[in-house]
């Protein structure tokens, strides 16, 4: 048994490996390093570089680790860029994956899992967004893993692959600060970037329908979402022919000012943040019902906001050292 972790170099690969490591399965990473880092891949995990593009490079690290399923994380994931280069976008999350399934199917590979986004649900108008939500996509990039999404069930009807989508609502934290986010696109690190600036943290609107008229979003630690794909991993291995759709958060709803609050109290600044316009396309609430998770695959998530802004942080310090000084 051999599990192949393309994006393994990434942010969430990288903790997905060290997941699946410490739970005892074999795994190899597959990443083109193009935002992917070394370094994130442990002693003794082989690192095979190439992009999902590539039939024949995936063919070689298939048949030469003797692959028994596939983690597919490696893709672009900016929204706002995906809106302004669709087909890039289109090529790399889209025909990536499709030429990955032809790899996969070919080499009579049994499992697979696939990273897909709470973006496939756009701007839900429920409490709770339950698998049985309506995707609505608002942006190229929820549509390419909604597209996915299809693919790879697509292909398991067809050739018996068993398969697991994981809808990851708002992630954040680390593992340790060496596995820390190193982007700074999502609320968490864009606060940490603007205390270290000496600035106020932005609230990108306060007019929403909400308690407190800031967007409501469902933040799921890193570790956690790491151990939901050991999980799903381990269900597809038992029992093969499984078609799985599964949100992956903690069905906790935390707004934009709540987590600034939080931010400033844990990392000992006191700059309250100065409200902006809304960001364009931006949904007020997106909370996951984490109901069917637990159901399926006995997963539940245990750490809370508190514990993925403490490891974010130390992850921020150690990569700018001078945050700690504000
Ligand atoms: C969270 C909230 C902002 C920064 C996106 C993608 C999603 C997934 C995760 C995946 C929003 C507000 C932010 C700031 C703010 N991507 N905000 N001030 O938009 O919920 O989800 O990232 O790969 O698919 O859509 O996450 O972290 O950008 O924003 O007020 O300085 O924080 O408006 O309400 P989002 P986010």
């Amino acid at each position: 048994m051999a599990w192949l972790i393309t994006g393994g170099a990434g942010y969430i690969g990288a903790h997905v490996v060290r997941a699946m490591t410490e739970a005892g399965e074999r795994t190899v990473v597959y990443d083109d390093l193009s935002t992917g880092i070394a370094e994130r891949v442990p002693p003794g995990v082989p690192l095979e570089v190439g992009s999902t593009l590539d039939r024949a490079r995936l063919d070689r690290a298939l048949a030469g680790h003797g692959i028994t399923g596939v983690v597919h994380l490696a893709a672009k994931k900016q929204v706002g860029e995906s809106v302004d280069r669709p087909l890039h976008y289109y090529r790399e999350n889209v025909e990536g994956l499709r030429v990955l399934l032809e790899a996969v199917t070919a080499a009579g590979v049994p499992s697979f899992v696939l990273s897909s986004s709470a973006a496939v649900y756009g701007m839900p108008d429920v409490d709770l967004v339950t698998e049985d939500t309506p995707c609505a996509p608002m942006s190229p990039y929820g549509e390419t893993k909604l597209a996915g999404e299809w693919l790879v069930r697509a292909t398991g009807r067809a050739t018996g692959l068993s398969t697991a989508s994981l809808r990851y609502f708002n992630v954040a934290g680390a593992a340790s600060p060496e596995l820390a986010d190193t982007g700074v696109s999502n609320l968490v690190p864009m606060v940490f970037e603007r205390l270290t600036e000496g600035a106020s943290p932005r609230v990108f609107g306060d007019d929403y329908p909400t308690p407190d008229g800031t967007c409501v979003r469902d933040y799921i630690h890193v570790v956690d979402l790491a151990e939901a794909h050991v999980a799903a991993a381990r269900a597809l291995e038992t029992s093969p022919g499984r078609d799985l759709t599964l949100n992956i958060g903690r069905g906790e709803g935390v707004s934009v000012r709540e987590m600034i609050d939080r931010i400033n109290a844990i990392t000992g600044h006191d700059r309250p943040p100065t409200v902006t316009p809304r960001r364009p396309g931006d949904p007020a609430r997106v909370v996951a019902s984490a109901d069917r998770v637990a159901t399926e695959l006995g997963w539940k998530a245990r750490y809370d906001v508190q514990d993925m802004i403490t490891s974010a942080w130390e992850g921020w310090v150690r990569l700018h050292p001078e945050a700690a000084r504000h």
